[in-house]
């Protein structure tokens, strides 16, 4: 295999990535615009990888960065991370998550057609499901979602279905992720949000490490079984070696891959705080709020399809997810910005 571009390569799950790829022999590089993320990122991973990481400042809108880009170097795949994600602004601002993650993917795969590149992973996330009505997600269920970024993501596995379908030699596949948590277990790199984090294991790890004052749990009522939300929390290293196995599986098969990239097990809002605190002996305090809006109950993958065709399987549990994330949050306490 030869050289890989990774858009968004300097985020959370890209830059987990990268250190995989670099490890597994593969020559990277990373193209993002650092709209969600730290240039320091990229002298980390070289730390961490002891390789050089091409970087590429720009933005996969960009027609003519991309041109040059692929012009200059012969890649074999593209792992397209790049996007944006916050679903509370996805929906008060439509028109600039379709921007990022639809019109920037389709300049991203005409570029790649025009540079001959027919290899991609695309992050779809579990959020294409929507609410079915069911609460394990196979990759058959229906897909509905709910919400703009949703359907941002969508729209670009609907793109490369067709895509597929007029260019039978791509090899594509679309991973959707569960709730990605954890950190490298080095402490070097992890989950860095910029502003108020939106999603529960950043904000526990910031109320841990005293930025935040307590955690509010947004709502103990939900039929579960300790009435709190109930998600399929994956540490990103498994997540990232998700990606390495489907770059396998895509030299193997040419069949378009979609599967669920999580762990097929839910935890709770309070038994993921119980292991945080059991994991970095702070105590984190909560309160019960309501519920937020647009929120499920319940929802996990069925993660057998990514056993049987990437032959991968999640391995660590949510005490090693809660444990590397402090880590990270102790040793960082400010993420990439104290740079
Ligand atoms: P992230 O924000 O940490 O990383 C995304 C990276 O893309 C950032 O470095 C950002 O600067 C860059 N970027 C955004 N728009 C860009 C553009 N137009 N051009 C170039 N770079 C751009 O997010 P993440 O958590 O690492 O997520 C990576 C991908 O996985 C995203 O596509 C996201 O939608 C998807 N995903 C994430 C989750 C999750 O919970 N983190 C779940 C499901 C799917
Ligand atoms: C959210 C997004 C989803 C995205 C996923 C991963 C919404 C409605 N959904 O999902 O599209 O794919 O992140 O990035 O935003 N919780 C609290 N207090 C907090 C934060 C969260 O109690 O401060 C609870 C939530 O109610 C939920 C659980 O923790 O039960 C996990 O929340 P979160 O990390 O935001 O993930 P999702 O809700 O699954």
């Amino acid at each position: 295999m030869g050289k890989v571009l990774v858009t968004g390569g300097a985020g959370y799950i890209g830059s987990h990535t990268v250190i995989q790829l670099a490890h597994a022999g593969l020559e990277v590089a990373v193209l993002d615009n650092l709209s969600n993320s730290s240039r320091g990122v990229i002298a980390r991973l070289e730390e961490l990888t002891g390789k050089t990481i091409q970087f590429i400042h720009a933005d996969v809108r960009d027609r003519d960065a991309l041109r040059a880009v692929f012009s200059e170097n012969a890649y074999e795949a593209v792992i397209h991370f790049a996007g944006l994600k916050a679903v509370s602004e996805s929906q008060n601002e439509p028109l600039k998550y379709f921007d990022n993650n639809v019109s920037g993917s389709i300049v991203l795969f005409e570029e790649m057609m025009n540079a001959d590149i027919s290899k991609l992973i695309f992050s779809s996330s579990a959020t294409v499901y929507g609410d079915p009505g069911c609460v394990c997600y196979a990759e058959t269920t229906p897909l509905k979602p709910i919400n703009v970024y949703g359907q941002t993501k969508l729209m670009v596995e609907d793109i490369l279905r067709d895509i597929k379908w007029a260019n039978p030699q791509w090899q594509i596949a679309l991973l959707r992720y569960f709730n990605p948590v954890g950190a490298h277990e080095s402490g070097r790199i992890g989950e860095s949000p910029f502003g108020t984090p939106n999603n529960l294991m950043p904000f526990i790890s910031q109320v841990a490490v005293g930025k935040r004052e307590k955690l509010m749990v947004y709502g103990n009522d939900y039929p579960t079984p300790d009435g709190t939300g109930l998600r399929d929390y994956i540490h990103v290293d498994d997540l990232a070696a998700g990606h390495l196995a489907a770059l396998n599986a895509l030299s193997k098969d040419n069949s378009l891959i979609t599967v669920n990239l999580g762990t097929g097990k839910p935890n709770s809002v309070l038994e993921m705080i119980s292991a945080f605190e059991k994991a970095s002996g702070v105590t984190i305090p909560y309160e019960i709020i309501g519920r937020r809006s647009g929120d499920l109950p319940e929802y996990y993958a069925d993660a057998h399809l990514a056993k049987k065709i990437l032959n991968w399987e999640a391995k660590l549990g949510i005490d090693r997810m809660c444990a590397d994330t402090w880590r990270w949050q102790k040793n960082n306490p400010n993420g990439y910005c104290d740079q």
